[in-house]
């Protein structure tokens, strides 16, 4: 690509387009999710699974959604409803690409309060907060700030205050079009990148000095050790499968709209193969590399891998971390927490900037919207979304958000697009996108692996999340069916969390009243976390209603 003008709804430069793509799939994703995903799913058992998807749903899924972008963009179409709509036939296409504005804004009402915690960590390390402080009393701080409590800064509502203006500086950055998304990219990836190498090594070279007088036998080798040693036994269970497709998807952020969206402001002849390996590979070295080398190892070598493979979650990275840093003497603590929540906040915000772009090209698109009002207005959505999931995270908002909007929306969005693509569009005319203006050969395999491979596999993942057995224990679930003694569903599958079917037996067993009004307010508040997800969906299928009313008018015309 040539380097155009920064013009507001073309890409400045081929680096800048890159780095936003790489911007948009590197995130919180890499560094917090990666290695949870990993140890909790066997550590080396994980990684030859996750490759594989990688090669035969990450790529893939890359391809087609760069070329759909760009296919759209030729008819001017810069958000998912009318690019699906002009490759499909039918009218229900549109209404199949709302998924690819809903869940960005779903996706980011949750997404951009971890920001938060990340930025006002960096503060907190600044001011010393963590200093002398215990692992417990690192912990119970985070437990605090989530639960809104008193112990930060001294400001009130401190998570609030910081989720607005973390929500204010996405829409400023916004507000300026594609040019603000690649000045973000420019200055975020490469810092994100050198923090991300600094701890790293720090972490690697950590070794047997990593020890704590409480864990004098645990090494950081012992966390590198267990996710680097393959285990080929893994290959044969769906477990780990799904959780690397899983994890494939977030972080490469297919199944959301927002490559099809940055790829629409591409020119008819420019390449998308090169662009979405390099945008993809960036993605894994950063995830598998950078991503893998720092929480587990550090964390193993302080407090040992069985404590890691008990206490790993989403959470876990700002209730030990700072703990941990502390061990390297106060001023190796400052820098190591500001580089690490400083890399935490860059790797956020470029992802949830492209996740702002898919509702404002929609609303350009239909209603002549400007960069302000599509940036402001997608700034309000979020956070009439966001809010519950920053007053009411510990009763369950958040995680409902990231399980409908962050997890099942992106592998049935993928599913339907990979079917669209290849067998409507036509895997032919679709290959002709893909390989058209491309600056490498892509290999012919992968014409078979788009067409055959990948809709099946996402079938399977979207049927095994659907129907997933007691215990994800598919070889005794199969037999059981097989002689007759049925199917018994995992609490975790599509169909229990419907009908919150585990919170209704923990409220059926609950031992004290406290215990019930806790489980009570649970089930209250998932399922009005449903009902703002619904409302949203409908409201956005009701645009691309009025929007499509619009364009057959205009062509009666
Ligand atoms: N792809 C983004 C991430 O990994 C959403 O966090």
């Amino acid at each position: 690509m040539e380097k155009k003008t920064l013009a507001k709804d073309a890409w400045g430069s081929r680096l800048g387009l890159i780095l936003a793509m790489a911007g948009n799939a590197v995130g919180l994703g890499n560094f917090l999710r990666f290695p949870v995903q990993a140890v909790q799913n066997g550590g080396g058992a994980f990684i030859i699974p996750y490759l594989v998807c990688f090669l035969v749903m990450g790529i893939p899924l890359l391809f087609i959604e760069w070329s759909s972008g760009r296919f759209g963009g030729k008819y001017g179409n810069h958000s998912t409803p009318f690019i699906l709509d002009t490759m499909g036939k039918g009218s229900l296409w549109k209404y199949i690409g709302v998924f690819g504005i809903f869940t960005n804004i779903a996706v980011v009402a949750y997404y951009t309060y971890i920001e938060t915690w990340s930025l006002s960590y960096v503060l907190h390390t600044m001011l010393g907060t963590f200093e002398g402080m215990s692992q417990t009393q690192v912990a119970q701080f985070f437990d605090s700030y989530i639960s809104i409590g008193s112990n930060s800064t001294g400001i009130p509502y401190e998570p609030v205050i910081f989720y607005v203006l973390v929500l204010a500086l996405n829409v400023y950055i916004l507000s300026k079009g594609l040019g603000g998304i690649e000045k973000a990219a420019k200055i975020g990836m490469p810092l994100l990148i050198l923090f991300g190498i600094i701890l790293a090594v720090k972490a690697l070279t950590l070794g047997e000095s990593g020890r704590s007088i409480e864990f004098p036998d645990a090494s950081a080798w012992d966390g590198l050790n267990f996710l680097w040693t393959p285990q080929f036994d893994s290959l044969l269970n769906p477990k780990v499968w799904f959780a690397a497709a899983g994890q494939i998807f977030f972080t490469l952020s297919v199944g959301m709209g927002t490559i099809q969206c940055y790829a629409s402001y591409l020119r008819a002849n420019d390449d998308v193969a090169l662009n979405a390996v390099s945008a993809g590979f960036m993605n894994e070295f950063v995830e598998v590399v950078l991503g893998s080398s720092i929480v587990i190892p550090i964390a193993a070598g302080f407090l040992g891998l069985d404590w890691v493979l008990e206490n790993a979650g989403f959470g876990m990275a700002f209730q030990t971390m700072p703990f941990l840093f502390q061990q390297w003497g106060t001023t190796m603590a400052m820098f190591s927490g500001v580089f690490w929540f400083g890399l935490l906040f860059f790797a956020g915000i470029t992802s949830s900037l492209a996740m702002g772009t898919p509702w404002m090209g929609f609303m350009k698109d239909e209603f002549g919207w400007g960069m302000k009002r599509g940036a402001w207005s997608f700034g309000l959505l979020a956070l009439i979304m966001g809010l519950p999931t920053v007053f009411y995270y510990h009763l369950g908002v958040f995680d409902e958000y990231d399980y409908w909007g962050g997890t099942v929306s992106l592998v049935l969005f993928a599913l339907l697009e990979s079917v669209l693509f290849s067998w409507i569009f036509g895997i032919n005319r679709g290959w002709q996108e893909i390989t058209d203006g491309a600056d490498i050969k892509v290999p012919n395999v992968f014409k078979f692996i788009i067409k055959y491979v990948t809709p099946f596999l996402l079938l399977l993942v979207f049927i095994g999340a659907l129907v997933t057995p007691q215990g994800n224990d598919w070889t005794t679930n199969i037999n059981n069916l097989l002689s007759g003694q049925g199917w018994e569903l995992d609490n975790g599958s599509i169909i229990r969390k419907l009908s919150l079917y585990e919170l209704k037996s923990q409220l059926t067993e609950a031992k004290s009243a406290t215990d019930r009004d806790l489980i009570e307010d649970k089930v209250f508040y998932a399922n009005f976390a449903r009902i703002q997800l619904v409302v949203l969906f409908l409201f956005i299928t009701m645009l691309v209603h009025i929007a499509n009313i619009k364009r057959t008018k205009l062509l009666a015309k």
